[in-house]
């Protein structure tokens, strides 16, 4: 498994709605923290997010996360 690209070394952090989310993982979208359909052709695919009540979450965005797809602190050590 190749390496993603990272976005950004901090999350993103959003109140977000009950709802089903697709959090990008290979670190393309230019829809970040979400999928755009930029993993096309690699080996990426986007995780799905159910998210059920709403709250204020933190997306991962250097794609690193051992928690994927929230923000687990992985980001300081890249
Ligand atoms: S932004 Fe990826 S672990 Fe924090």
């Amino acid at each position: 498994m190749s390496d993603p690209t990272i976005f950004q070394k901090s999350p993103i952090v959003q109140k977000v709605e009950p709802g089903t989310y697709w959090w990008c993982t290979c670190g393309r979208s230019a829809s970040q923290p979400f999928c755009d359909g930029s993993h096309e052709g690699t080996e990426f695919t986007p995780i799905k997010a159910d998210i059920a009540a709403a709250k204020t979450v933190a997306w991962c965005a250097c794609k690193h996360s051992q928690n994927k797809p929230f923000c687990d602190g992985s980001h300081s050590r890249l």
